[in-house]
């Protein structure tokens, strides 16, 4: 993920294009001098790239470079895995990997994000800052954990089982000492949706779940079984209320009011996260009504052409309910400084979409660790050179120039 990460990993993403180029992945230069436009992406990967790289898992160490070499032969051309995930190659492809119409929300998230830099401060003695936080009673090694990507069948080209899909992220969460959280598709029948949940179980329910913005009796039905899983906590993704078209017969989706929510909130003990909050007026309706999170997110992109960078609303949100509410970020985070940034513009724990459906694809499991891994690895390297001692308290100093979202 970050250009420089070579020891240990085998590949950078420089190197990534380079034996692109080797393996007969044609044109692939394009990117490394900048071009970035959705036809140079196209361009850069003929649609039968030759299965060049090792499999994972025959004794050799799994690599980054290993693991989006492979992404990109199986996710081709749904995502190209582009050096930089940006928005752009992937523009308007939903289903797929992208951002909806113009792809402007999500090429806005990995801008804005992109766009904020740090105060370097190096003239200290600390050396291992503290990068575990405490979520829902749930120790993680550090304040990132996968954000829910649903439809490997619709959006991810049926390249891997959903089975295969769900026990990667949860287990490659685990394995890198976070928590995953799996999907539900508007499309999907109750069975599906069990069949994720078995897996949860099956890693002793350390993990979340969403649930699509239903009727309130197929939410309530849906949290029974998460109940029963045994899951951390759950999320509905309000922002999906736009997508009825996609809903199965027989099936709505649809935006919730204050009351319905709080009636969530009363039908369970479980931890309720609203996913999908843009708005400060939302934020504290949400704390309000008894919510014990929020996601500042815009889906990625995909729900509402046009939004703002998730990231450009985060301080002001965080400014009005952090302390009262978990507040959980996502839009574009890409590498340990991205969390780095998000975690001192006001967020508790950042979600992971993209990069985690490369990791997947690319190394089942293992595959998701190792993304996650490195996160960690480049969260502390950027904690230690801003001289940020503690995840859960995060200086506005480090960002250069302040806030100029
Ligand atoms: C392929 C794909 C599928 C997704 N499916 C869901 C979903 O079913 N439910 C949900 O809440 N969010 C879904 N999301 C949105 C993510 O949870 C998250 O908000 C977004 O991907 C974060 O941005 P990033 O991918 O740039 O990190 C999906 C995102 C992608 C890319």
């Amino acid at each position: 993920m970050s250009d420089l990460i070579t020891s240990g990993q085998g590949l950078d993403r420089r190197g990534f294009i380079k034996n692109g180029v080797a393996a007969g992945i044609g044109a692939v230069f394009a990117a490394s001098v900048g071009t970035r436009t959705a036809q140079a992406a196209e361009a850069a990967v003929p649609a039968a790239a030759p299965a060049a790289a090792a499999p994972a898992g025959l004794g050799k160490k799994l690599t980054m470079g290993d693991v989006l070499r492979v992404a990109r032969e199986k996710l081709y051309p749904l995502c190209r895995v582009c050096p930089e995930c940006d928005g752009v190659a992937c523009a308007g492809e939903v289903p797929g990997m992208g951002g909806i119409g113009s792809g402007k929300g999500f090429k806005n998230n990995y801008n804005a994000l992109a766009a904020v830099e740090l105060v370097m401060r190096t003239f200290h003695d600390m050396t291992k800052p503290n990068l575990a936080v405490t979520i829902y009673g749930h120790k993680l090694e550090m304040p990132v954990m996968s954000a829910a990507t649903g439809g490997v069948t619709y959006n991810m080209g049926n390249k891997m089982k959903d089975s295969e899909y769900i026990n990667a992220v949860f287990g490659g969460c685990l394995d890198a000492g976070s928590l995953g959280m799996a999907a539900d598709g508007i499309g999907d029948n109750l069975d599906v949706y069990q069949g994720r949940l078995n897996i949860l179980k099956s890693f002793g329910g350390k993990g979340m779940m969403t649930i699509k913005p239903k009727s309130q009796e197929e939410i309530i039905k849906r949290i029974r079984l998460i109940e029963e899983a045994g899951a951390v906590a759950f999320a509905v993704d309000i922002d999906s209320a736009g997508r009825a078209a996609r809903a199965l017969p027989g099936q709505i989706v649809e935006p919730k009011t204050a009351k319905q929510l709080e009636e969530i909130v009363k039908s369970t003990g479980l931890p309720f996260i609203v996913k999908g909050v843009m708005t400060v007026e939302e934020a504290r309706i949400a704390v309000e009504v008894g919510a014990k999170g929020i996601v500042v997110s815009n889906h990625g992109g995909r729900v509402l052409d046009y939004t703002p960078a998730s990231v450009t609303v985060l301080p002001r949100i965080a400014d009005a309910v952090r302390g009262k509410i978990t507040v959980f970020f996502d839009g574009a985070v890409r590498r340990g400084t991205d969390v780095l940034k998000c975690l001192a513009l006001g967020a508790d724990c950042c979600l992971v979409g993209r990069p985690l459906v490369r990791g997947a694809h690319g190394g089942g499991r293992e595959g998701v660790a190792l993304m996650m891994n490195l996160f960690k690895r480049e969260l502390m390297d950027a904690m230690v050179l801003t001289g940020t001692r503690d995840v859960r308290n995060v200086s506005r100093d480090i960002i250069a120039g302040g806030i100029r979202l």
